[in-house]
């Protein structure tokens, strides 16, 4: 099996499907396209969009790239002509995630990478899980952060910052938050990237996060919420014990974007996120004879952080035999139910 190549489908040419692996700033690859292409075990054999100027554009893309570039209007279509798939991408966009994903799993293939969030709400996610576990496949979610080098280093460090005391997770943006009107179709933050914030702190830390305090809900003059933080307390950790303090804050109201996670331990602190991946520990202090202070650490971070072909390297992996799945769905249906949760205290 060492050398075969896994047959790969992708739903969605969209933004996270195909456009993002064309965005000159973000680390490349940044989309399921450009990472599935990369990855020489990795076939990709046909796509799929309801948009067939994007399809065109796609396939031309693909194809200038050794791919057979085989396209269908639908996800039925799809199946229906392509056979032994190892990996169905489901990347379309979330409304849809439910059909095309119970879809894809439906056709059998080895593997289903699904976007996050895993559905609008966690009734759809269970169905999911349901028929999951029925046609015996397994569905891995793209909540990145889980295959981002920097994280495994943050990861790394989370035993050498001491007892950990605290951890402040903050989200900050222009883009609504929650209100009910959203629902139907999944356009509202909390969802959205609320999702990437729950997930990776549950990683990192190893914790449920389970009956929130919510204070400091701001709402807009529409009623829409644009500011949250949900308070944790005495949260459980098998590798870190109790976690005193965890808290999720949300802006919807910030004229700029970014996504950071704070961690304070007793003998040092990790701040971890976008473009942020500092790491301090207690060191005699410089300014007072006797006392201890916090000290950024020289520390050689990886070149690239890997974490879209990480996530296909986890795919391949696990399809080899050689790795656990790093994000399996049961874990990103837990974090739609702390979404849940939050989102009856607003
Ligand atoms: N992991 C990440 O960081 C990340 C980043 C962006 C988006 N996403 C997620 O990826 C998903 C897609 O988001 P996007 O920004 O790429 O959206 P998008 O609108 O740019 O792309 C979605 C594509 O899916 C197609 N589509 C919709 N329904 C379909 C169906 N039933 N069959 C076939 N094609 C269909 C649309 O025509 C569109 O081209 C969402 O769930 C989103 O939350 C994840």
């Amino acid at each position: 099996m060492e050398n075969k190549k896994y047959k790969t489908v992708l739903i969605g040419t969209g933004r996270i499907g195909f456009l993002l692996g064309f965005d000159k700033k973000r680390e490349q690859p940044a989309s399921h396209t450009m990472a599935l292409l990369k990855n020489k075990k990795i076939e990709l054999c046909a796509g799929c969009d309801t948009d067939l100027e994007r399809l065109k554009i796609w396939q031309k893309y693909v194809k200038s790239h050794g791919s057979e570039g085989l396209v269908f209007e639908s996800g039925s279509e799809l199946y229906k002509n392509i056979k032994k798939i190892d990996i169905a991408v489901v990347a379309v966009n979330e409304s849809a995630h439910l059909e095309e994903c119970i879809r894809a799993i439906e056709a059998r293939p080895r593997l289903v990478i699904l976007e996050k969030p895993v559905a609008l709400n966690s009734f759809e996610a269970q169905k999911i899980a349901d028929c999951a576990e029925k046609n015996k496949v397994p569905v891995m979610v793209n909540h990145e952060r889980r295959f981002d080098k920097n994280y495994a280093l943050a990861m790394q460090w989370m035993e050498k910052i001491g007892e950990i005391q605290k951890v402040e997770a903050e989200l900050d943006s222009g883009l609504r938050i929650y209100a009910k009107e959203f629902e139907k179709d999944g356009t509202y933050s909390l969802l959205h990237d609320g999702t990437h914030l729950v997930d990776i702190v549950r990683f990192l830390c190893g914790t449920e996060l389970e009956k929130p305090v919510v204070t400091g809900v701001f709402k807009d003059e529409k009623k829409i919420v644009r500011n949250f933080c949900a308070h944790y307390n005495f949260c459980k950790s098998e590798k870190f014990g109790d976690v005193p303090e965890i808290c999720i804050k949300m802006s919807g109201r910030s004229k700029f974007f970014e996504f950071r996670i704070e961690i304070l331990g007793t003998e040092g602190k990790i701040c971890i996120g976008n473009g942020i991946a500092d790491f301090y520990l207690r060191k005699q202090s410089k300014l007072y004879t006797g006392f201890y202070s916090l000290e950024k650490q020289k520390v050689r971070l990886p070149k690239k952080t890997q974490y879209f072909s990480g996530m296909v390297e986890n795919a391949v992996g696990f399809l080899d035999g050689k790795m656990p799945l790093l994000s399996p769905l049961k874990e990103a249906i837990e974090d739609l139910k702390v979404l849940e949760e939050i989102k009856e205290k607003l």
